[in-house]
């Protein structure tokens, strides 16, 4: 039995329907029984309840041959403290059941220790998996295409995207599907550990992933980059917690400096196949009524 948190979201509901299909029993673990439907539709025995509770978790973790784990992004105030609750609750599990494989979502950029913003937390938490008597793989990916989806529906009726990534900087950019299935790959297999990137099917700047996702849209769709001022304002003001903008504004800019870099470098082995234009296409079929 493998277990898997965040089972109701992108990466982790991706790796529950790839244990399912390979016929592994799953215990799918998060706050949400009807968010849970999905993963139990397919077989997957739901465990219910929040991973900041280390007991939750511990019985969670019973009786796993490996587990997939990640760090949930909360948007509440008090970013480093609630990360810092539940890696350290998801390290307290995983050693109190003596769980002998782990496969752990990190991030690009999260083996630089201090100046990455929300990346410095995955460091951490890499740091206290790196400590367990497990076999670990850690997985670090490019930038999510979701991590668009917010800004999705403000773009398309003002046909811009403003952020703090400078235009010319190239980023790995890749589909949580894709993580989803390396995640589910190395759980099958006994022999993985370390770490792997994955980096999706190419690196883009911010102005050509805007651009190309305008043309999936069918709207016209282009890049500003917009002073960290400006941006902090917007975004304090749409209702994001103060910290957390200055997370963001903090990765950004490290993303500017060049210290978030794959350290593998681009190779079939770091290639995942999801172009960004797939994945939009996803989103305009399953859009249409
Ligand atoms: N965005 C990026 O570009 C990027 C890049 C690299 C790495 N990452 C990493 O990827 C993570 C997100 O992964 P994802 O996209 O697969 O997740 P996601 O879709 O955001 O889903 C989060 C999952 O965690 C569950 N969850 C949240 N808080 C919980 C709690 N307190 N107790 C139990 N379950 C909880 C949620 O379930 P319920 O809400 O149903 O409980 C959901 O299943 C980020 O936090 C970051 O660490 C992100």
């Amino acid at each position: 039995m493998i277990t898997v948190l965040g089972a109701s979201g992108n990466t982790g509901g991706r790796v529950v329907r790839r244990l399912r299909e390979a016929g592994v029993p799953v215990r799918a673990v998060g706050r949400d029984t009807a968010r849970l439907a999905d993963a139990v539709a397919r077989g997957a025995e739901p465990a219910v309840g929040d991973i900041t509770d280390p007991a939750f978790l511990t019985e969670a973790m019973r009786g796993a041959e490996a587990a997939y784990v990640l760090m949930p992004l909360d948007l509440a105030p008090g970013y480093r403290a609630q990360q810092e609750q539940v890696g350290t609750a998801i390290a307290t599990a995983l050693a109190a059941a003596g769980v002998p494989r782990v496969v752990a979502l990190s991030s690009l950029g999260a083996d630089v220790a201090r100046g990455t913003g929300f990346l410095e937390t995955l460091h951490e938490q890499e740091q206290r998996l790196a400590g367990l008597d497990a076999r670990v793989t850690v997985l670090r990916p490019g930038l999510f295409f979701e991590s668009f989806l917010p800004a999705l529906a403000p773009m398309q009726a003002t046909g811009v995207h403003h952020d703090t990534v400078d235009p010319d900087v190239v980023l790995p950019m890749v589909a949580t599907a894709d993580v989803g299935d390396v995640a589910a790959g190395a759980l099958l297999d006994p022999a993985s550990s370390g770490v792997r990137e994955v980096l999706g099917a190419e690196d883009l700047t911010m102005p050509e992933a805007i651009a190309r996702l305008g043309g999936v849209l069918g709207t016209p769709l282009r890049y500003e980059r917009a002073p960290d001022d400006v941006m902090r304002t917007v975004l304090v003001e749409a209702g994001l917690p103060a910290d957390l903008v200055e997370e963001q504004l903090a990765m950004h800019a490290a993303f500017n400096r060049g210290t978030v870099q794959s350290r593998a470098g681009r190779s079939p082995a770091t290639t995942s196949p999801t172009t960004l234009e797939q994945w939009a296409a996803t989103l305009v079929s399953s859009a249409r009524p």
